[in-house]
Order: C-alpha cells, then sequence, then structure tokens
C-alpha cells in the first residue's frame, strides 16, 4: 500500500464526546450530536476529525478506560450511528481517526475480569501482575512489588486477593496496564486496528504509546523522587520500538492511513526514533508536551506565570528538530489542558489573544489540531469548590495536597488553575440555557455545568460577527491550506530574546511568510528584519481591522498578530 502522507495537509479538529453536542438530550453529547454539526466542523476549513474515545466505558476516566474496543458506549450512539458519521464526514472532505488506548483498559473489560479470577486462566498474563515485595494482602502487612507512583492514584500498584498479587496501574485503579510483552494482546491490538481501519477509519490517536513496553525487571525507583516515580522504566522501554514496528508492518502499511502517538517526556531526538521517515517509520508524529510548559500532562499543577522565551525556545526545538527526518504535530489545547487564552493569552482581551494564538501554531511546520471551543475563544470555568471537579486526576492531586497539608482555599486555587474540567464543560453553541448543548426534546440538564460566559460566548454569535475569532481561524486555516510555504518552508524565528513578540518567517517553495505575534497588552514594536519589505508584502492576516506601517516596522497593540505574504517571483 502506497502511503500518500495526506496528513501532511491536513487540519484536525478535536472532539471530546461527552462535552460536544447532545443529539438526543439526555444532557450527555454524542454521535447523534456529531452528526448535526459535521456541516460546521466541514465550515472550519479542517480536513479531519479526532474523537476522544467512543468506546463502551464506565468513564471513569471519560473513556480513557475501555472496556469493549469493538463497540460504541450506548451513551454515544451505535456502530451503525458510527459509520453515519464517518460516511458523513468522508462525503465532507474530513478523515476520521480514533483515540487507541491500549496501554491500559478498564478494570470492567472482560480481559481484565478474568485475568484478575484466578492465575490460571486464558487472560491471565495479560496484565501485569507480580508478587507482593513482602507477601500478602497490604493488610496483613503485605507491601506492593516496587515505589513507582500512578500518574492518577497514589501507588502504582493494586492488591488483587483472588490471585494474592498486585497489578500495575500507572494511571487510576481502574486503568490497569496491558502486559505488551504478551504476543497475544499484540495480536489484539493488530486486531482492535484492523476493526476500525476496516469499517473505515484514517487513523489514530494513541494514547500515550511511549509507555506500551516496560522494564521486565520492574526496579524500585529512586525514593528522592518527588512524584511518577518509575517513569524511566517504562516510558520509551525496552521494547517499544519493536512493539510499534510490529503493529506497522501487520497492519497500518496496509492502509493509508495515520499515526499520531502521545508522548509525554521526549527530546526531539527521541521522537526521530518513533517518527523518522523510512521503512521502520512507527508514527507519523508525536504530541509532545514541552510548549505547554510540561514535560507531561500532569505538571500543569506546577504554578508557573506563562513564559513566552521558554515557549518559543520549546516551539523553535521541536521545528527545527525534526525539520530533515520527521513531521511535526501542533496543537495548543486539548481535553487534559486549561483552555489556552485563560493560560497563555488574556481573558481582557480575549479575542485578540486568540487570533495571536492561533496564528503562533497554524503556520508552523505539522499538522494542526484545534480542540473543540478553541475556534470560538472558549475560556477557563470556575469551580467554587473542588468537589465540583468531575476529573479523576484532579481527585488525585487534591488528595495529596490535603496530605501534604496545603490549605484548602490554595488547593482550590491550585484545581482553578489546573483542572482538566476547563476544557469539558460543554461546547457553547448558543447564548440559551444549556448554552445549545443539549438537543433533543429529552430536557436533560448537561452533565457538567455550561460556562456562565456562554451567553457572550458561543457560536452563534461569533458566526454572525465578521471580526470574530471564529471568523479569523476559517480565515487562518483556509490561509494555511492554499500555501504551500506552510508545508514546505524552513523555520526561522526573530527577536528571540523578546517576552512580547514572537516572530517567525517560513521560507520555502517560492513563497516566504512572516507572522508577528503580540503576547502582551502594551504596545510594542517590530522592525521588519533585512529582506523582508512589509509594504511590498501582501497582508494576509491581522488581528484588527487596520494594519498601519511606519517606514518598514510597525506598533503592535495589545495582543496584535499580523500575516505578511511574499511570492518570490513577483
Ligand atoms: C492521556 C489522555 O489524553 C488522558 O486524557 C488520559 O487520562 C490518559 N492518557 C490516560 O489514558
Amino acid at each position: 500500500m502506497q502511503h500518500t502522507q495526506w496528513y501532511k495537509d491536513a487540519v484536525f479538529y478535536q472532539i471530546w464526546p461527552r462535552s460536544f453536542c447532545d443529539g438526543n438530550g439526555d444532557g450527555i453529547g454524542d454521535l447523534w450530536g456529531v452528526l448535526t454539526k459535521l456541516d460546521y466542523i466541514a465550515s472550519l476549513g479542517v480536513t479531519g476529525i479526532w474523537f476522544s474515545p467512543l468506546y463502551p466505558s464506565p468513564q471513569a476516566d471519560f473513556g480513557y478506560d475501555i472496556a469493549n474496543y469493538y463497540d460504541i458506549n450506548p451513551e454515544y450512539g451505535d456502530l451503525d450511528l458510527f459509520r453515519q458519521v464517518l460516511d458523513g464526514a468522508h462525503k465532507r472532505g474530513l478523515r476520521v481517526i480514533m483515540d487507541l488506548v491500549v496501554n491500559h483498559t478498564s478494570d470492567e473489560c472482560d480481559w481484565f475480569k478474568q485475568s484478575r479470577s484466578s492465575r490460571d486462566n486464558a487472560f491471565a498474563d495479560w496484565y501485569i501482575w507480580r508478587d507482593g515485595k513482602t507477601p500478602g494482602a497490604p493488610e496483613d502487612g503485605g507491601t506492593p512489588p516496587n515505589n513507582w507512583d500512578s500518574l492518577f492514584e497514589g501507588g502504582a500498584w493494586e492488591y488483587e486477593p483472588a490471585r494474592n498479587q498486585w497489578y500495575l496501574h500507572i494511571f487510576a485503579k481502574k486503568q490497569p496496564d496491558l502486559n505488551m510483552d504478551n504476543p497475544q494482546v499484540r495480536s489484539e491490538v493488530e486486531r482492535i486496528m484492523r476493526f476500525w481501519l476496516d469499517i473505515g477509519v484514517d487513523g489514530f490517536r494513541e494514547d500515550v504509546i511511549t509507555f506500551i513496553s516496560k522494564d521486565p525487571a520492574l526496579p524500585d525507583d529512586s525514593p528522592l523522587i518527588p512524584a511518577a516515580r518509575g517513569m524511566k522504566f517504562y516510558n520509551h522501554g525496552p521494547h517499544v520500538h519493536e512493539y510499534l514496528q510490529q503493529f506497522r508492518h501487520n497492519v497500518l502499511d496496509h492502509y493509508d492511513c495515520m499515526t499520531v502517538g502521545e508522548a509525554p517526556v521526549i527530546s526531539p531526538e527521541q521522537a526521530l526514533e518513533y517518527c523518522a521517515e523510512g521503512p521502520n517509520q512507527e508514527l507519523n508524529m508525536v504530541f509532545t508536551f514541552e510548549h505547554m510548559g510540561a514535560d507531561c500532562m500532569f505538571t500543569d499543577w506546577v504554578p508557573r506565570p506563562f513564559d513566552l522565551r521558554a515557549y518559543k525556545q520549546a516551539v523553535g526545538a521541536w521545528q527545527t528538530g525534526l525539520a530533515a527526518h520527521a513531521w511535526n504535530s501542533l496543537y495548543l489545547e486539548n481535553h487534559d489542558h486549561p483552555r489556552i487564552i485563560s493560560r497563555y493569552g488574556s481573558e481582557q482581551y480575549r479575542v485578540e489573544s486568540g487570533k495571536s494564538l492561533a496564528c503562533s501554531y497554524l503556520f508552523l511546520r505539522g499538522t494542526p489540531f484545534v480542540y473543540q471551543g478553541q475556534e470560538i475563544g472558549m475560556t477557563n470555568t470556575h469551580l467554587e469548590s473542588v468537589e465540583e471537579s468531575a476529573d479523576v486526576s484532579t481527585f488525585n492531586q487534591v488528595r495529596r495536597l490535603r496530605e501534604l497539608g496545603v490549605p484548602e482555599s490554595v488547593c482550590l486555587d491550585l484545581t482553578n488553575r489546573a483542572t482538566r474540567d476547563h476544557a469539558r464543560t460543554p461546547m457553547q453553541w448558543d447564548a440559551g440555557p444549556s448554552a445549545g448543548f443539549v438537543g433533543g426534546d429529552g430536557g436533560g440538564i448537561p452533565w457538567y455545568p455550561v460556562n456562565p460566559n456562554h451567553v457572550d460566548i458561543n457560536v452563534a454569535a461569533a458566526d454572525r460577527d465578521p471580526d470574530s475569532l471564529l471568523a479569523f481561524y476559517r480565515k487562518a486555516i483556509e490561509l494555511r491550506r492554499k500555501l504551500p510555504v506552510v508545508r514546505e518552508g524552513s523555520y526561522r524565528e526573530f527577536k528571540r530574546a523578546s517576552n512580547a513578540l514572537y516572530a517567525y518567517a517560513r521560507e520555502g517553495a517560492g513563497q516566504r511568510l512572516l507572522v508577528v505575534c503580540s503576547f502582551t497588552e502594551e504596545i510594542a514594536y517590530f522592525s521588519a528584519p533585512a529582506g523582508f519589505d512589509l509594504a511590498a508584502g501582501e497582508l494576509c492576516l491581522c488581528g484588527y481591522p487596520d494594519a498601519p506601517l511606519e517606514d518598514n516596522a510597525f506598533f503592535l497593540r495589545p495582543y496584535e498578530c499580523r500575516v505578511y505574504l511574499w511570492n518570490d517571483e513577483s
């Protein structure tokens, strides 16, 4: 099968199904709702959809705990409805990728139910079982096999009396890790991939895929490491490349599909081991975390102000680090991070900073992902108490803080700064009572409260306003798609030391593009670098209605952004 690398021209829209659109009126987002919004998604100019997990799941981690890999969560619809959505998406030129979560399953998956029942059953070796360091149940003084932390819920091991053994869970207790060293498990992963590819999906976003191979010795980590103890023994583990190559050669090579792997704590050099183009390429790109001010998804809890220089440095390192051999992914929001305007921009200059943020990443080299609501500038919500959180990782962070004696008011502040709930409030479609999220005639109440600011910030209002962020996203995405330089060009950064401006050029394919974004409410000054004659360039985008120049320079108003283009033949 010839791989066409279609993903290099793609722009994806991420749907977190529970909060996107409720079509049947029960207060929970679903595929009936998605079906009614396909025209809207296509109107953004994007060319693909990434669905966060749609599978049956007890929803302990909102679908990242899968009970059955071969079906659709009945709350969201069924396989027939999924086929209709897929067909509707394809008819509109939208490819569809599924979330593939195979580092772990739900503890309610049949495989785990059997595995935990005895040491001697068909699934006994499908998960990572070990005897305790000290034998017996914890209440009888038994201790876990090693000192690793889970990323969600205290220690990484849970005791199972029926086996008198412990199972590993890098995430919550309800998310036991699969034993990928077992060839039967790897064949099952292949079967899952084929099942969805044969239905017609176009690829996968692979959840924490760099975690799938554990150091078989499962050694203790240094007790001095304060959190995520053990990660160095399971991230980029001994067989990860072998297993990913198996999936590629046995399955992915036979379909014109794409993969993006989530990769916490990774350098550009390590990323090349996964993504460098060639016969042994394992993934088409990886999702990295450095530009999010985090090594991994959970360090948002460390309070630190946004540092533009650090952001630019991270972006630059990845743009140049992969340029010769591999392809980048680009994102600013997803279901795991607070809203980007609240984090890196300004709620006061919401539309302006949203436009600047859009330009800061949409013209980079790589495949951009836009998260639901990002395109209308949804912002963080406000929790009055930590108990309002619905997020398993937040519960755990707060529990740890409380154990350390952190005052309740600080726990609440940190929750409001970092919780994943911010990205998971229902999508704001209109100014009505449920923000237009609840459809049908069921009169359901949204499963999570809508952000009260939906009265002003919503799709219907943005659609009526030609200067809205939504209108800007549409223009920016269209522009990106028609300029070869965005796919082909090199990356050059200016004003590196500035803590106010992010300016970069893309050069190649007979074009030059200059992107200048302000990250401050102060007036900032930009003078064009040698060789860029602003008056001769085409102003393609500006975050304000006019774009005055002074000689070959300009002053940027709060959070202003501009994009200039030169066609070299002209
Ligand atoms: C990463 C996913 O993005 C996140 O939402 C999930 O909680 C963890 N992986 C565990 O699956």
